[in-house]
């Protein structure tokens, strides 16, 4: 009874006292004195309602009931009840001891109903304020159900397009990745997040998944020390310095230490350097991953290590409720522990005004895919598609022209969504085809012939009908690529180039001699080969979401220039992988003027006359395409780089400017990217590092210069002591179109 009593103060008044951290942490420390041990490992209970038969839900609405449940995950898409959110909640909040709320979750990845093109196509726009926009939208949408927390954003560096995931992340480069993470946290979280259309975030995942050996998913990773400050932890600590909420850690071992029980990442590094006060999470059934990683001997084993790692949130799996009383007893887990992991969950739920707000609120009928939403899905996918190739100018087209349509994407709204779409319906996407009736307004001036059924499809048998069609248009449109279903989660390839017969289809399409144009809707960077030269223009179009067929039309039909840029380095082949941008100088680099082609080498030559550099002798040294290349319809040129002071002392700022012209004939914008490169390190440096980068919207024949700030801790690096250091010397800089070229000038720090 006594205990009763106690609560009525702190439930009513959690929410009002949101403004004052100290209030929250008294009110935590008044109902943790209520709480059993039960009920306080009950907060860090993470159930998976998509698991739940009709048969368990008395049992686990009974656990809520008595406080065993901390919060739920998948309720929006369950087969047994997909909109059990206030009956669950009313439940934990009026029927339980504490009365705490539960907390609901979700993949609310790149939109929840309304689809925006995957992470890594948000990316290649370079624009922050859209991908805030695009996540600001997505919990609109997902807050109405009462999912008041996502798993995103998903800021995992990667080096390898053959991992399936790395269509969930937001580029290979640890400062653009930091700068759109932040914005999609802030996006889902807003700068008051007791909204009750806000979510917290959840940045995942924790820490070197996108490492995982020969792009396999879930393999192992290694990463030394420093690289792992230096390339994989930046995203990270960018967004828990914006205000983060939450974390999940990852699958994968990082240097033979499950992530799940990582206490340097999760003690050390988050709590103790970065002072990260809100809970992690750990991934799905990644606690009873340890056994068959060899790491736990049992669950209960694999409660206590990672319980003592500081995985806060148990997801899935139930260890925490089975094993840790009984660990506490023993001596190997202690309530201290419990009491701050619990202090992190309510913390959480405190920010999130939980208490005010526990039940789904907002207008389901005028929120979900309005017209306001599908509008900026629309936006969001013009400005994702990546020009790699356009000769002859044959984009944008001719709404004369005639056109054949072609490809076994370009009418599949199901595919156009992309990875981590559970509330995405195909249903309220557009595709292409009629996307392009709806603009060319039935004149048949278009003719659509699939081709092949699907992306993997290695039937010829209607080739002939694609060619036919092709022979009697001014221009053909290939729209192919992968479905959605081989990148995401699981979805590794070994061999990255188009899959089924669409190599075959492109070179029937091109023998025609008729102009080709493809697009590519894919979760990663395609090997091209022979299509590279057969097509006169390439655009990457990635998954564009729900509006990827009006989005396609207005870039196509040139309404709109195309303005991504590559976010990732895009390979030859998956013999160049890892690939990346931001790579080691090696002691023999290889230069324009010195490599060596298998072609290029004599019969019996003497072994070293070719030189020695390092490169391929089959691909050479450079990628296809370089990070942060993408064309556009205009032509910008760079002049008159200036490095007003090119000696600055360490603690100032580096500035740069750079004029940009449209010497072409429409409107552009031109995404002006600065690098550096420390040319002597106490260890040795990348040959090339994003410094910045700014996005400028240029008239026909208009000129800007673009000004650039750089404090000298911005060229800091973690050295040999692992302190992170800006050294003095001399320093490369560009301001340039993208990771391989520039204007370059030099500039020294001084101490
Ligand atoms: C596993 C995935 O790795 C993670 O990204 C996701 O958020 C969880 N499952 C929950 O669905």
């Amino acid at each position: 009874m006594k205990k009763l009593m106690n609560l009525a103060l702190p439930i009513m008044c959690i929410g009002a006292s949101f403004a004052n951290a100290d209030a929250i942490e008294n009110r935590i420390d008044v109902l943790l004195e209520t709480m059993t041990i039960d009920q306080k490992v009950g907060q860090l209970a993470l159930r998976d309602f998509g698991t739940y038969s009709a048969e368990q839900l008395p049992e686990l609405k009974a656990q809520i009931r008595r406080g065993e449940v901390g919060g739920f995950l998948n309720v929006s898409f369950s087969s047994v009840d997909d909109n059990a959110f206030a009956e669950l909640q009313k439940i934990a909040v009026e029927e339980s001891p504490q009365g705490i709320p539960l907390i609901f979750g979700q993949d609310v990845i790149h939109g929840y109903e309304t689809i925006f093109p995957i992470p890594l196509g948000q990316a290649a726009s370079w624009n922050p304020e859209l991908v805030k926009k695009g996540a600001r939208i997505a919990a609109k949408e997902a807050t109405t159900d009462g999912i008041r927390w996502t798993f995103a954003p998903m800021i995992d560096i990667s080096h390898d397009p053959r991992w399936g995931r790395i269509a969930e992340t937001l580029g290979e480069d640890p400062y653009l990745a930091s700068v759109l993470g932040v914005a999609m946290t802030m996006g889902f979280q807003t700068d008051d997040p007791t909204r009750p259309d806000a979510m917290a975030a959840s940045a995942k995942h924790f820490i070197g998944y996108g490492a995982a050996e020969a792009g396999r998913d879930y393999n192992a990773a290694y990463i030394p020390e420093a690289r792992l400050r230096d390339i994989f932890l930046p995203p990270f600590k960018a967004a828990v310095d914006a205000g983060l909420m939450t974390i999940m850690s990852s699958y994968n071992t990082l240097n033979d230490i499950p992530a799940t029980a990582n206490k340097h990442a999760l003690k050390t590094i988050l709590r103790d350097e970065w002072g990260f006060d809100g809970f992690v999470v750990s991934d799905w059934n990644a606690v009873m991953e340890m056994l068959p990683h060899g790491f736990a001997r049992d669950a209960k084993h694999a409660a206590e290590l990672s319980a003592n790692a500081g995985i806060d949130f148990e997801m899935y799996t139930d260890t925490y409720q089975k094993f840790l009383p009984e660990l506490i007893e023993e001596g190997k887990f202690t309530e201290a522990k419990l009491d701050q992991a619990v202090r992190h969950m309510l913390r959480i739920k405190m920010r999130l005004g939980l208490w005010d707000n526990p039940y789904p609120r907002g207008n389901r009928d005028t929120v979900i895919l309005s017209d306001e939403h599908r509008q900026a899905a629309r936006e969001a996918a013009r400005e994702s598609f990546v020009l790699l190739k356009n000769d002859n100018s044959v984009l944008p087209l001719n709404k004369e022209a005639k056109i054949a349509l072609v490809g076994p994407l370009a009418n599949v709204p199901h595919e156009q969504l992309g990875t981590w779409i559970y509330n995405g319906d195909k249903k309220d996407s557009v595709s292409l085809v009629p996307a392009l009736e709806q603009y060319l307004g039935g004149n048949e001036s278009f003719t659509f012939v699939k081709g092949l059924e699907y992306s993997r499809d290695t039937s010829t048998q209607n080739f002939n009908k694609a060619v036919e069609a092709a022979q009697q248009a001014d221009v053909i449109v290939y729209v192919g690529g992968e479905e959605s279903i081989l990148s995401g989660e699981g979805h590794s390839r070994a061999d990255i180039a188009l899959p089924g017969a669409q190599q075959e289809l492109v070179k029937a399409l091109s023998e025609t001699g008729k102009p080709l144009v493809t697009v590519i809707m894919a979760g990663r960077p395609i090997e091209l080969g022979p299509v590279l030269d057969q097509s006169d223009a390439i655009m990457m179009a990635w998954h564009p979401g729900t509006m990827a067929g009006p989005a396609l039309v207005d870039v196509l039909y040139g309404d709109y220039s195309p303005v991504g840029r590559l976010p990732i380095t895009w390979p030859k082949g998956e013999g160049q992988i890892p690939i990346y941008y931001n790579r080691m100088a090696t002691g023999r680099p290889a230069t324009e003027d010195n490599y060596t082609l298998i072609g290029d080498i004599e019969q019996g030559v003497f072994q070293h006359a070719p030189g020695n550099s390092s490169n391929h002798l089959d691909y050479g040294h450079e990628p296809e395409f370089p990070f942060g290349f993408g064309l556009t319809y205009s032509d910008v040129d760079y002049s008159n780089l200036v490095i007003p002071s090119s000696r600055v002392a360490l603690g100032e700022t580096i500035r740069a400017s750079a004029t940009v012209k449209n010497t072409g004939k429409v409107q552009t914008t031109e995404v002006v990217q600065l690098y550096i490169r420390d040319l002597v390190g106490t260890r040795t440096r990348p040959i090339r590092e994003l410094k910045g980068f700014q996005r400028v919207t240029l008239a026909p024949g208009e000129s800007q210069a673009i000004h650039f700030e750089l404090p000298t801790e911005a060229l800091a690096f973690h050295n040999q002591n692992m302190e992170k250091v800006t050294e003095p010397g001399d320093f490369e800089l560009w301001i340039a179109k993208d990771a391989a070229s520039g204007l370059k000038g030099r500039f020294t720090v001084y101490e």
